[in-house]
């Protein structure tokens, strides 16, 4: 971990001094002649970013000074994670514990790397926290490791299988029933349409279900788009557009993450997170463009696409989780293509029925720098997802606002007087930013478990 906790060597750690811009001159009144000359000397200004190390008597390594990020706080520390040597560092800093706490998780955030298949074999930098922080800011920076983690993980070691266990090992940490509905098991228990999406897989489709909390307690249900690989099916994707679909379980891993969050910290609800893991293969017993399938609801969706199985197994998990009378439901998924054409790769699209839970969602996203964007439910484009021959067609007839024609089909499958949120997220960073490695990435999970913080506080 890139945190230290304990008090122990904190008085000899490196001090961490951000200035802001114009705050180099006070800096240098107060600094010794040997360490301003230095300054001068190293061409530091201050700069976002710049940092300027600086020995104590001894030569040895005692403060770095850097100059601070004009905008926010999450990437203060973050942007100059990589440019510092190995260490233990704390932080010396006028900033309040808000945003003392954001710039901690981005430090973690920097320090984060994918070593599954190949040991990072660099020394770690370990920065101390106070103890209000070192409570609230490890959890969060572990639950978006996590969502990274599960990302980068590549189908052969998180197909539905895997990903199961996953949920599995969440489950056994906080003592919350767990239960799998696989294979002929999903016909029998009324999953076709997750069947019908998975079956031409070899590692076969499941419902996976973990729940947690006091029975009396307001249920909360969590879903996550499980697609351990999306080839598209027989509507086979582009290989540019099938590319990075090992992420397409993003949104489980997102759901994944935000129920540890909720049982870690023992909200006062009752948790149900419901993950349909599945695999869009292609074989001979692949569904196919054009058949019908009955869903959960009984509501029949025509196949106009087979690459657009999101919706399908988010129909059947949607109403399964609907049928628990849940106070809230919360979908994340990587459901669509057009989500980033709209909005771009950092900033998901949330589409919700509740006003109220919209703007206050939307709004934490904003103090938690987990920014999302508001899009409608915009009814007059339920025509375009309409079928001659069943009730709802799965891929639109116009590739025009392709998020909200998703959307709309998924609320066919969410209870009318419901609370729900649906969140299309991109889970991936396209490219190395500070504290944003290229990779599996969370998106909007902060801003999500902050907002039920406050709801269920
Ligand atoms: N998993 C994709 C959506 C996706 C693609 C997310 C690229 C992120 C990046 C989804 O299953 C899909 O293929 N959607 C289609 C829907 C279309 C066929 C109606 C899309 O967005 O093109
Ligand atoms: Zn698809
Ligand atoms: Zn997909």
């Amino acid at each position: 971990m890139s945190y230290l906790l304990d008090d122990e060597g904190r008085t000899a750690a490196i001090r961490l001094l951000p200035l802001r811009k114009g705050g180099l001159r006070d800096w240098q009144k107060l600094a010794s002649d040997a360490h301003g000359q230095w300054a001068a000397t190293s061409g530091f200004e201050a700069r976002q970013g710049q940092v300027l190390a600086l020995p104590d008597s001894d030569g040895r390594l005692q403060s770095i000074v850097f100059g601070m990020q004009e905008n926010g706080w999450l990437y203060q520390l973050a942007s100059i994670y990589k440019s510092l040597p190995p260490g233990n560092y704390v932080l010396d800093s006028d900033w309040n514990d808000e945003q003392v706490g954001q710039a901690s998780l981005g430090w973690g955030l920097a320090a984060y790397a994918f070593d599954r298949y190949r040991k990072a074999n660099e020394k770690p930098r370990q920065l101390y926290l106070e103890k209000q922080i070192a409570k609230t800011v490890p959890p969060l920076c572990q639950a978006q490791c996590l969502v990274r983690d599960l990302v980068n993980t590549p189908t052969e070691h998180m197909g539905p299988a895997e990903l199961a266990a996953a949920v599995k090992a969440e489950a056994d940490r906080f003592g919350a029933r767990f239960r799998v509905v696989s294979g002929d098991e999903l016909l029998t228990e009324n999953f076709p349409a997750i069947h019908a999406v998975g079956r031409a897989s070899v590692s076969e489709p499941r419902l996976v279900e973990l729940a947690w909390g006091d029975e009396a307690a307001p249920l909360l249900a969590l879903v996550g788009k499980g697609v351990c690989f999306d080839t598209g099916g027989l509507d086979l994707k582009t290989t540019s557009g099938m590319g990075l679909m090992k992420k397409d379980m993003g949104g489980a891993a997102h759901a994944l993450a935000l129920a540890r969050l909720v049982m870690e910290h023992k909200l006062p609800i009752r948790l149900l997170l419901l993950i349909p893991a599945v695999e869009n293969s292609v074989a001979g017993n692949a569904y196919r463009p054009g058949d019908v399938i009955t869903t959960r609801k009984g509501l029949h969706i025509e196949i106009g696409n087979t690459d657009a199985e999101g919706r399908v197994v988010l129909s059947d998990a949607l109403a399964f989780a609907c049928e628990h009378e849940p106070d809230l439901v919360i979908d994340f998924a990587t459901l669509t293509g057009a989500a980033r054409v709209a909005l771009g790769a950092d900033l998901p699209p949330l589409f919700s029925n509740d006003a109220d839970v919209s703007r206050e969602m939307l709004k934490a996203g904003e103090q938690k720098e987990d920014p999302m964007w508001g899009m409608p439910l915009y009814q007059p484009y339920v025509e375009l997802i309409k079928s001659p021959i069943a009730d709802l067609n799965n891929s639109a007839k116009s590739p025009y606002g392709g998020c909200i024609t998703a959307a709309l089909f998924l609320e066919h499958f969410v209870t009318e007087d419901t609370p729900w949120v649906h969140i299309d997220t991109f889970a991936w960073n396209q490219s190395n930013r500070a504290g944003r490695p290229e990779g599996g990435e969370a998106l909007g999970l902060r801003a999500v478990f902050a907002y039920l913080q406050e709801r269920y506080s």
